[in-house]
C-alpha cells in the first residue's frame, strides 16, 4: 500500500502496516529489549485468540504470571516499563517472527503462537474495523476482504505471517496452539499449554481454568469490568467489550460469497502450499 493512501491509523515499518499506537522510535528500538529466560510472548495475528490464551495464563493456579501490555503498543518508555515488571512476564504482540527483539530469540524465551482459520480471522477483523476508533473505517464486507486478501490491513497479510512463524514451529522453545482445537477441547488445550509453560497443575483446576475462559464468562466480566487504558493486553484497544464478539468456528459462512471463497481459497493453495499448519487449518 502505498504511503498517500494510507489511513491516519495506519503507518509502515518494515513493509508491514501497523497501527500509529506504535510509535517508530518504540518499532526502531524494539532489539534494544532485555528480555528474561523466564518471559512468555503471547503471539498472535490480531483476532486469533490472544484475549482467550492470556485469561488461560493468567488463571493458572502460582504460577506468578504478570500479563504485561504489548511490546509494540505506545512509545519508547514501553521498553523501560516492561523493565519494572515482577514475576514471570506473559508479553503479548501481533508482531511477525522477523520484527520480535533479538534478545528473545537469543534466551529463546518461550512463545506460544496462536493461529486460527483465516477465513474466520478475516470476519473477526472486518468487525474489529468496523467497532474500534482506533482502526481505518471500512464501509462493506467486499472492500475490507479485497484489503485483506491484498495484505493492506493492520499486521499485514495473514498468509506471510503464520508463514514468518511456521519456519519455527519446531524449535523447542516454540508452542503452536489452534483457536479451533481450543474449541474442540480446551482442557486437552490448557494442558498443553501448562506443560509447555512448565507448570503442574491437577485437572480439577485445569476444568477450573476452562470455566473461568468459557466465551460467556469472558464476555460477561469484559462488560463488568472498566477498561483501564494501561493495562490492556490488545495493541489495537484497551475496550474489552469489543472483543468479545461471536466466539465461535466457521462464521465465514455467513459472509463469503461463492465467488469471494473461491478466490480465497485460490489464494490461500497458492501461498499455503508447502504449508503444514495450514494442513491442520483444514482438518
Ligand atoms: P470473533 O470476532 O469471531 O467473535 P483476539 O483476542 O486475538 O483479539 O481475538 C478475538 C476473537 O477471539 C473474537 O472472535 C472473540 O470473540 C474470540 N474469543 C475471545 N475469547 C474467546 C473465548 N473464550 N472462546 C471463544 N472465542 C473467544
Amino acid at each position: 500500500m502505498s504511503s498517500q493512501r494510507l489511513p491516519r491509523e495506519l503507518h509502515t515499518f518494515q513493509g508491514m502496516l501497523l497501527p500509529t499506537t506504535s510509535s517508530k522510535e518504540l518499532l526502531n528500538s524494539l532489539d534494544s529489549f532485555d528480555a528474561r529466560e523466564d518471559d512468555v510472548f503471547l503471539v498472535s495475528y490480531p483476532k486469533s485468540g490472544t484475549h482467550w490464551v492470556a485469561e488461560i495464563i493468567e488463571n493458572i493456579p502460582s504460577a506468578r504470571i504478570t500479563l504485561t501490555p504489548p511490546i509494540e503498543l505506545g512509545d519508547i518508555s514501553r521498553l523501560e516499563e516492561l523493565n519494572m515488571y515482577s514475576g514471570r512476564r506473559v508479553i503479548p504482540t501481533h508482531l511477525s517472527y522477523n520484527l520480535i527483539p533479538l534478545d528473545v530469540k537469543q534466551k529463546q524465551c518461550k512463545i506460544i503462537y496462536i493461529v486460527r482459520n483465516p477465513k474466520d480471522t478475516a470476519v473477526s477483523l472486518f468487525h474489529y474495523y468496523r467497532d474500534n476508533p482506533r482502526l481505518p473505517s471500512v464501509e462493506t464486507w467486499a472492500a475490507f476482504l479485497e484489503l485483506f486478501l491484498q495484505g493492506d490491513v493492520v499486521y499485514g497479510s495473514w498468509f506471510d505471517h503464520v508463514l514468518s512463524w511456521e519456519e519455527h514451529k519446531n524449535d523447542k522453545n516454540v508452542l503452536i496452539i489452534f483457536y479451533e482445537e481450543m474449541k474442540k477441547d480446551l482442557p486437552k488445550n490448557i494442558k498443553k499449554i501448562t506443560t509447555f509453560l512448565g507448570i503442574n497443575v491437577s485437572d480439577s483446576d485445569i476444568n477450573k481454568i476452562a470455566w473461568k475462559a468459557s466465551f460467556n464468562e469472558m464476555k460477561t466480566n469484559a462488560i463488568k469490568e472498566n477498561c483501564d487504558p494501561n493495562h490492556t493486553i490488545c495493541a489495537l484497544t484497551s475496550n474489552r467489550s469489543l472483543v468479545f464478539r461471536k466466539g465461535v468456528v466457521g462464521d465465514w459462512l455467513n459472509y463469503f460469497t461463492p465467488r469471494q471463497k473461491k478466490a480465497f481459497d485460490a489464494l490461500f493453495t497458492e501461498k499455503m502450499k508447502h504449508s503444514e499448519l495450514a494442513r491442520r487449518l483444514q482438518e
